[in-house]
């Protein structure tokens, strides 16, 4: 028999296989259960992930107000697999929500942020990638979360080191794996570039020996099937996550997965069945958050859709100042770029 991925086989985390070895990365305030059904619609994600949810929140909210973090609308109930990312610093406060996750929310994977830049998780919250600085750390929060989660996979998601100086990938890996992670995935950046420059493919790949049993996923600046079939053949990884690029296209995985089989990569959407989309994404934003705030939301949305286009920029002035569904329709119909073009408007 053929195999059906020469390029890239499939790759388990724990038990889960992930089949095409192609992930979805988690954002915040962009992967919630709304853009999580288009990725799904369109297909060829092995692994969807949830944005952040704080873990501290997750436990003041149940215990004060008897709820859940907003973040964690649909995912009771939407199909598998799903990973859901939480962030903090504390093990045991970490551990009881993983806890609850995997109970109460049957989730596939328990993803742990090790990753995030953003001041408001690293300085205020010494959490993200200020625990880059404190490996042990790390690992007591992945001993307890991996202990408390059962069965179900917990993984890590990192970046190189806090700083292009103090690269402390090698060492954090074989922390990671000890302390019992069913994988890591690598964003080639340290923390202090945020998302300048490249990522480093080749020292992601430098990280592959220092995993004994655990798969590697690499991550950053995957913008075409083309790119993710190169990131296979050059570099050692186990699986690749794709992030803003499917914001812009979120049927990148599903021509992913053609390009990996060696089979015809599908054309991108026309103009006509874009605009099509930005309607379902807008109804779908619209269940999750109502019209008001769903259509606050979907301007970002409808502008990643349009970037790279003839007359995007006429479109964004448009889109950022819509309020209601029609409004949104109609500034689609007007004015979403009619032309499919290399270079923004
Ligand atoms: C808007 C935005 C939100 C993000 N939120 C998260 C997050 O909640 N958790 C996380 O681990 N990474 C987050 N990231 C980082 C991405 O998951 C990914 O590591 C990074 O964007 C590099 O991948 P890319 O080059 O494919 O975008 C975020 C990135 C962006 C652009």
């Amino acid at each position: 028999m053929p195999d059906a991925n020469p390029i890239a086989p499939p790759f388990y985390i724990g038990d889960l296989l992930v089949d095409p070895p192609v992930l979805q990365a988690p954002m915040a305030g962009f992967t919630n259960y709304a853009f999580r059904q288009i990725v799904r619609e369109f297909g060829g994600a092995g692994l969807l992930a949830t944005e952040m949810v704080n873990a501290k929140g997750f436990v003041w909210l149940d215990e004060q107000e008897a709820t859940h973090p907003d973040r964690l609308w649909g995912v009771a109930d939407e199909p598998r697999p799903l990973a859901v990312q939480i962030w903090d610093n504390d093990p045991e406060i970490m551990a009881r929500v993983g806890k609850r996750l995997v109970d109460e929310y049957k989730v596939s994977v328990v993803d742990i942020n090790f990753g995030c830049p953003v001041r408001q998780v690293t300085e205020k919250a010494h959490s993200g990638s200020y625990l880059l600085r404190e490996p042990e750390r790390m690992g007591r929060i992945i001993e307890q979360v991996v202990a408390a989660c059962g069965p179900t996979p917990v993984t890590a998601k990192t970046r190189l080191g806090c700083t292009r100086d103090k690269i402390v990938i090698k060492d954090v890996a074989q922390i990671v794996e000890g302390a019992g992670a069913a994988a890591l995935t690598l964003h080639g950046r340290t923390a202090a570039d945020m998302f300048r420059g490249s990522a480093d493919w080749d020292l992601i790949s430098e990280v592959k020996p220092f995993l004994k049993k655990i798969p590697l996923i690499g991550n950053g600046d995957l913008d075409s099937a083309e790119k993710v079939v190169q990131a296979f053949q050059r570099y050692d990884v186990d699986g690749v996550m794709i992030a803003r690029a499917c914001l812009n296209k979120p049927w990148l995985f599903a021509q992913a997965q053609a390009a990996l089989r060696g089979e015809p990569i599908p054309p991108d959407p026309t103009l006509e069945d874009e605009r099509r989309l930005m309607v379902h994404h807008f109804e779908l934003v619209k269940e999750r958050f109502g019209e008001e705030k769903g259509a606050v939301l979907m301007r970002k949305y409808a502008c990643c859709y349009a970037q790279g286009r003839r007359g995007a920029r006429e479109f964004r002035k448009h889109v950022a100042t819509i309020e209601t569904a029609d409004q949104f329709y109609a500034v689609v119909r007007d004015y979403f770029p009619s032309e499919q073009h290399a270079a923004a408007g």
